[in-house]
């Protein structure tokens, strides 16, 4: 018997815990800041939550620890290198079948989004390729993407619907994010509803709207009850000629009556008053913002809304960035997403944050507080992720090197010695 801990990570040069007080997120200047302790140590114990992070000789001398009977499973010698928070990925659309490369060469050759969008392409491609998909397949993909995003330092993510546009698919792929949250896989995520992704070909976006409001959303509340589907989040592709204001405003209206998040789509290719829009609705957070306007980027202050921006997008699509600096300096919480999708072919949240520095004009520090805390409060998980605070997650990246900004500043093939979840390495 004894006390047993999980593991124990000795002497990293630093450990950047992001947060020092339990902050829930961060906005404005201190944005620019994050807590490190240098040569320290880390300890989580055996429910995987961090116990201690500190000096190792307080951690040493503590009694509780001193005592004989204490045990280590792993001990990790973390000399030379770095520990930084797991990365959280505010935004990513990992359920689909078919790849979209030839519209990548497209989009190369000077097609723009709504270009393809309107041919038919793009959203509508995707959505013929996964309602064909069985479960079987869209879970072993799914499965297969998560196990590269792992090692890619990311522990915690966002993952939406929204390729299936029909009641049928929909469920199916919320069934298929469920079952891998129920899997032993340890890249676990907060799952958002998308049926209001694109309009089939084949309806109008009235007649649609009632769809998913009449047909859809019951669906899915039944799977719900009998367990195959859990929700956490609703989203809509808000944007002038796919889904209108009021019709986006049905959508996110009837999902927040059932206690879903509002976490949407807006201001990415037009300005559509969005933060004025989840501010009335009462939204957690905004994705894409390339357009945002200053009255919106007031309300979002004001009422606490994150932007969740999304460098990758602006990237493959060769339009400007989001304002990233116009919105921190408005107060705005900034959280990052890969995007991850059949357009955007990212799942490295080390590219996004290079990408966010160079294309977005954030700072190093900025980047990794909106890749870490602040997406993860953008998904109402502060309290268990996004800082290596004790009473959370040992959820954590080594980097190897002795300066954790090797992880943002060593583009394309990140020096990850290690990622562990819960304190367990994956
Ligand atoms: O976040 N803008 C809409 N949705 C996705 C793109 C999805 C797709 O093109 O398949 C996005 O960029
Ligand atoms: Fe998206």
């Amino acid at each position: 018997s004894g006390t047993v801990f999980r593991s124990l990570f000795r002497n990293a040069a630093q450990i950047v815990t992001v947060c020092a007080h339990g902050e829930t997120h961060k906005s404005g200047a201190a944005m620019d800041q994050v807590a490190i302790f240098e040569n320290a140590s880390l300890l989580v114990d055996q429910a995987g939550r961090i116990v201690y992070v500190g000096p190792l000789d307080t951690l040493e001398a503590q009694p509780w620890f001193l005592h004989d009977s204490t045990h280590v499973e792993f001990e990790i010698d973390c000399t030379g290198q770095s520990i930084v928070p797991g990365f959280v990925d505010g935004h990513t659309h990992p359920v689909f079948a078919g790849d979209r490369v030839h519209e990548f060469a497209l989009k190369l050759a000077g097609a723009t989004y709504l270009d393809i969008h309107k041919a038919g392409g793009g959203i509508g491609f995707t959505v013929q390729h996964t309602r064909a998909a069985s479960d079987e397949t869209l879970f072993a993909d799914l499965q297969k993407r998560m196990d590269r995003m792992i090692k890619l330092g990311t522990t915690f993510a966002e993952a939406k619907s929204g390729y299936g546009l029909d009641t049928a698919t929909e469920v199916k792929m919320l069934r298929v994010l469920t079952r891998h949250n129920k899997s032993h896989h340890a890249l676990k995520l907060s799952i958002t509803y998308l049926g209001g992704h694109s309009v089939p070909k084949d309806k109008t976006l009235a007649a649609y709207t009632q769809e998913i409001i009449d047909e859809q959303i019951p669906a899915i509340v039944r799977a719900v009850e009998t367990g195959t589907v859990h929700v956490d989040n609703i989203d809509v592709f808000y944007e002038k000629g796919v889904f209108e204001r009021a019709e986006t405003e049905a959508v996110l209206r009837r999902g927040k009556e059932l206690g879903w998040a509002i976490n949407f789509h807006g201001d990415e290719l037009h300005a559509m008053a969005s933060g004025e829009v989840g501010a009335q609705l009462g939204a957690r957070a905004i994705s894409h913002l390339e357009e945002v306007q200053d009255r919106d980027m007031e309300m979002m202050a004001k009422n606490t809304i994150f932007a969740t921006l999304l460098p990758t997008t602006a990237y493959v699509l060769r339009i400007a960035p989001p304002p990233a600096r116009k919105l921190i300096d408005s107060g705005v919480p900034v959280a990052l997403g890969s995007d991850f999708n059949p357009n955007a072919h990212c799942m490295s949240m080390p590219h996004v944050m290079n990408l966010s520095c160079v294309n977005m004009k954030m700072t190093m520090n900025e980047a990794l507080v909106a890749a870490t805390i602040n997406a993860a409060a953008s998904l109402h998980q502060e309290a268990d992720r996004g800082s290596l605070e004790p009473g959370k997650f040992g959820d954590l990246v080594v980097i190897d090197n002795p300066d954790w900004r090797h992880i943002i500043y060593q583009m394309a093939d990140p020096p990850i010695a290690a990622v562990y979840v819960q304190g367990t390495r994956v």
